[in-house]
């Protein structure tokens, strides 16, 4: 099982759902993670819930939820998806629902245990994610687990009657000087 010092990560399950449903439907959350404050279905969250219980070596992704030790409660999500094995790079991601546990250094804990398990078990050579700019706290987190910042994609999305840029970064094999589960 993958852990961490305040983390464990499970596989996903249906439980989760109502969760996810209100986390989803948080309008900061939504502007933060989907880069719209948007409305999301129940039926939209199942469907997402069930693609991820079910992955087949086709689907290029693998989610896992992440449970916290201390209290035992279900946080949030993280996963890679669009897992290319044959030029071995997949896009990472995470999201942790309560606002109460943002910026509690459970995220960059929970990134660098994923960052791990893609390089040394997975056999990724590279791992990308994108983020809106104006998300600081999410692309605070990534830089500390050694993130590097690599593209701008102008004016990708238009919420709050603006248009917004995201960041492309990306870490590669051999960035991380030491197994991060090693220096926890
Ligand atoms: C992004 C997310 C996973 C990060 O997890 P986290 O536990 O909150 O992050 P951490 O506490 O490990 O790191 C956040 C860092 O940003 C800093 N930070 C917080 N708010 C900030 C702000 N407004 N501007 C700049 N830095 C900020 C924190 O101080 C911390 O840095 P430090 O450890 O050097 O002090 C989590 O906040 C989250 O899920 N947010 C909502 C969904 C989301 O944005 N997902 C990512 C989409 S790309």
């Amino acid at each position: 099982m993958l852990k961490s010092e305040r983390a464990y990560l499970r596989p996903t399950k249906t439980d989760d759902i109502p969760y996810r449903y209100e986390w989803f439907n948080d309008m900061e959350f939504s502007r933060l993670y989907i880069g719209k404050s948007v409305y999301t279905s129940y039926e939209q969250v199942e469907n997402e819930v069930r693609v991820a219980m079910q992955p087949t070596p086709y689907s290029g992704l693998m989610e896992l939820a992440i449970q916290t030790i201390e209290d035992n409660c279900y946080i949030g999500n993280t996963f890679f998806r669009k897992i290319n094995w044959q030029d071995r790079h997949a896009e990472f991601g995470i999201f942790i629902g309560p606002k109460d546990r943002w910026g509690n250094r459970l995220g960059s804990e929970v990134t660098k245990i994923m960052i791990d398990y893609g390089f040394q078990e997975l056999g990724l050579h590279r791992i990308w994610l994108t983020a809106f700019t104006y998300n600081h706290r999410a692309i605070r987190c990534f830089e500390k687990c050694g993130f590097k910042k690599e593209s701008v994609f102008r004016e990708v999305i238009f919420s709050g009657g603006v248009f917004h840029d995201a960041l492309g970064m990306s870490i590669l094999e051999g960035e991380t000087e030491i197994p991060y589960a090693n220096s926890l």
